[in-house]
């Protein structure tokens, strides 16, 4: 080629790059250019029709359309990426960069978290709303801070209830002899079934249906939506609905990849993270209301409500947990806890 020819060529193509690279995004908004992608991983260890798995999903779709595609998040459900005791990891080292862990789980990096396993702290949603978008949530969020994860929300499970393969458990005595799975981390979990004198094993999510069928535990606690999606019910013919303790989420992302992403990108997860937050609350409530009617009408659970003296039963059981974990959890966040619920009926 001719010199001058070269020259004209290199000056042509430095040109294109120049005013391409101005703005990635292609005309129709949807050509991004693929070094440019931003791919966060978000995993999780339950179903997709659960209230996490949907808002999982739909978080994803929000984030990707209102990036322009510029954001895919991909979506690892029922533990394929990471279980119970190995996401919490995975995020801090930036191997995944969301989950979201039910908040009990969080106890092996700070304690506190425990607070929300204790007993009948919070009767109904509207209490654990008011304590968690207050100044109960940002106590509690302000403990993670020596780690490498920033929590974006919290979401809703529900109020757990009991299954077990034994017998109906209607009063503290009928849970002696029985052992029953808790969640990994919480002390707090062990020592409300040690009160009952039941016996304890801690298993990450993923292996409750296979220890609930071959009989290494009898029971466990849930919520509904769980106990549904996993079709722990066909092993567990007794439900009690004794709604004793709430489980919820918490939304974390990587810290370090947090702050790395350009404001703009932060600005629209955030916003997006918020309004899939109170979707995701009215999802918890109508799937646990679906799934209770489903278990009812299958007709292999025998289900038992508790009432009111019996619940007076099991909380008088558990009064001592609130004393025996005040140093663990902290006088200032029980406290917190209680003085939100005084404040609403
Ligand atoms: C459990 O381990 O039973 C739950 O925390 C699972 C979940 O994420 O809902």
């Amino acid at each position: 080629m001719l010199d001058w020819a070269k020259k004209w060529l290199l000056f042509f193509m430095a040109v294109v790059l120049i005013t391409t690279g101005c703005d990635r995004r292609g005309p129709d908004g949807e050509q991004v250019d693929p070094r440019e992608k931003i791919v966060i991983k978000f995993s999780h260890v339950v179903a997709e029709d659960t209230p996490k798995g949907q808002a999982a999903r739909r978080f994803a779709r929000l984030v990707e359309e209102r990036t322009g595609g510029r954001v895919e998040v991909q979506v690892f459900p029922n533990s394929v990426l990471y279980k119970d005791g190995e996401e919490l990891d995975a995020l801090q080292k930036g191997a995944v960069q969301i989950i979201a862990p039910t908040t009990s789980k969080l106890s092996s990096l700070a304690p506190q978290w425990q607070l929300l396993d204790l007993p009948y702290l919070f009767e109904n949603e509207e209490q654990v709303h008011k304590a968690l978008d207050g100044e109960l949530g940002k106590k509690l969020f302000a403990t993670l801070e020596p780690y490498n994860i920033y929590p974006l929300a919290f979401w809703d499970n529900g109020f757990k209830q009991i299954t077990n393969s034994k017998r109906p458990v209607v009063h503290p005595e009928d849970f002696k002899g029985l052992t029953f799975r808790v969640m990994i981390n919480s002390k707090v979990l062990e020592e409300q079934f040690h009160s009952l004198g039941a016996d304890t094993i801690q298993m990450p999510f993923s292996d409750v249906y296979d220890a609930l069928s071959k009989g290494q535990v009898d029971g466990q606690e849930n919520t509904v939506s769980n106990i549904y999606s996993q079709r722990f019910y066909e092993t567990q013919p007794y439900l009690t609905v004794s709604n004793h303790g709430y489980m919820g989420y918490v939304v974390l992302i990587n810290k370090k990849f947090w702050f790395s992403l350009p404001s703009d990108i932060r600005k629209v997860i955030e916003e997006t993270m918020a309004e899939v937050t109170l979707w995701e609350r009215e999802q918890a409530a109508k799937l646990n209301r679906k799934n209770f009617e489903k278990i009812k009408s299958s007709g292999e659970v025998k289900i038992h409500i508790q009432t009111p003296s019996e619940r007076d039963e099991w909380q008088a059981v558990f009064a001592h947990l609130y004393q025996q974990f005040r140093s663990v959890i902290g006088n200032e966040l029980i406290e917190e806890a209680l003085r939100t619920k005084r404040t609403l009926p």
